[in-house]
């Protein structure tokens, strides 16, 4: 975030328009536009719009999509996988073609050879928009906060924290999946523009340690600031952190 673009909007409703919008300057201008997509609460208001843009006419047919992450032991029939999310928030509402979606299989009997199948995948297309939301750890994918990030598309622990807060989607915290298949950070860094997403109280203080805090790998989305197009969309609660009560933007 080399320059630190901020939008800060009154609603998710409202952020998830703009960003669409974002997506469709980035679908109009290349015959081949690939985006990178999250899962979560955050980027729904962005799905919502973008289905709103596809029914006024926006045709989605050839884009490309690639997803951070998947829960390592969860089919894409089971409503918590990441697949059945993204089928029932956008793909099953548009026209992106089934042939041009890529989830990582969290399924798959060989875990290292689904990780190197997917970063093929990323090296075929390379990402013109990465769509990411922020754990309140400061995850983005499944990069948890260590001591070193990895590059690469891994297999990941989920934290203690991350457990707990996905916890909301599942009856039992026991049924919350330990494991997970993440893109690295290296494939995010190499998308052409970025788009960070948050929303709600609990996401300002993160926030703010990964925009104006030093770049560290126990704050994942603190790399981001080494990119040179990243947007950071908020709400108001989720940007108190940023900004003094004049309103003017904290020092780094
Ligand atoms: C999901 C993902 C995660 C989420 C993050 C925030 O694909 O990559 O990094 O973006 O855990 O989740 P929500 O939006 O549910 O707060």
């Amino acid at each position: 975030m080399q320059t630190v673009n901020i939008r800060v909007f009154d609603t998710p409703h409202d952020a998830g328009i703009y960003v669409a919008a974002l997506a469709e300057q980035v679908i109009q201008s290349r015959p081949d536009p690939v985006l990178g997509l999250a899962t979560g609460s955050t980027p729904i208001p962005f799905y919502d719009a973008l289905v709103g843009l596809h029914r006024c006419g926006l045709d989605l047919s050839s884009v490309t999509t690639i997803n951070l992450d998947e829960y390592i032991g969860l089919p894409p029939t089971h409503e918590q996988s990441y697949a059945y999310f993204m089928h029932r928030h956008l793909f099953s509402r548009t026209n992106i073609r089934p042939e041009n979606i890529h989830i990582p299989n969290g399924m798959a009997d060989d875990l290292v050879a689904e990780c190197a199948r997917y970063d093929d995948v990323i090296r075929q297309h390379p990402i013109h928009l990465q769509i990411l939301g922020i754990g309140v750890n400061g995850h983005i994918g499944f990069n948890e906060p260590d001591d070193l990030l990895l590059s690469k598309t891994h297999v990941v622990e989920l934290r203690p924290e991350t457990v707990r807060s996905n916890a909301r989607f599942f009856e039992r915290i026991e049924d919350v999946p330990r494991r997970a298949i993440t893109m690295g950070v290296q494939a995010i860094l190499q998308a052409d523009q970025i788009v960070l997403m948050a929303f709600g109280p609990e996401k300002a203080d993160i926030i703010a340690r990964s925009v104006l805090g030093e770049v560290r790998t126990d704050v994942p989305a603190s790399i981001l600031q080494l990119h040179k197009r990243v947007t950071v969309v908020l709400d108001r609660a989720s940007a108190q952190g940023l900004f003094d009560e004049s309103g003017r933007l904290r020092e780094k």
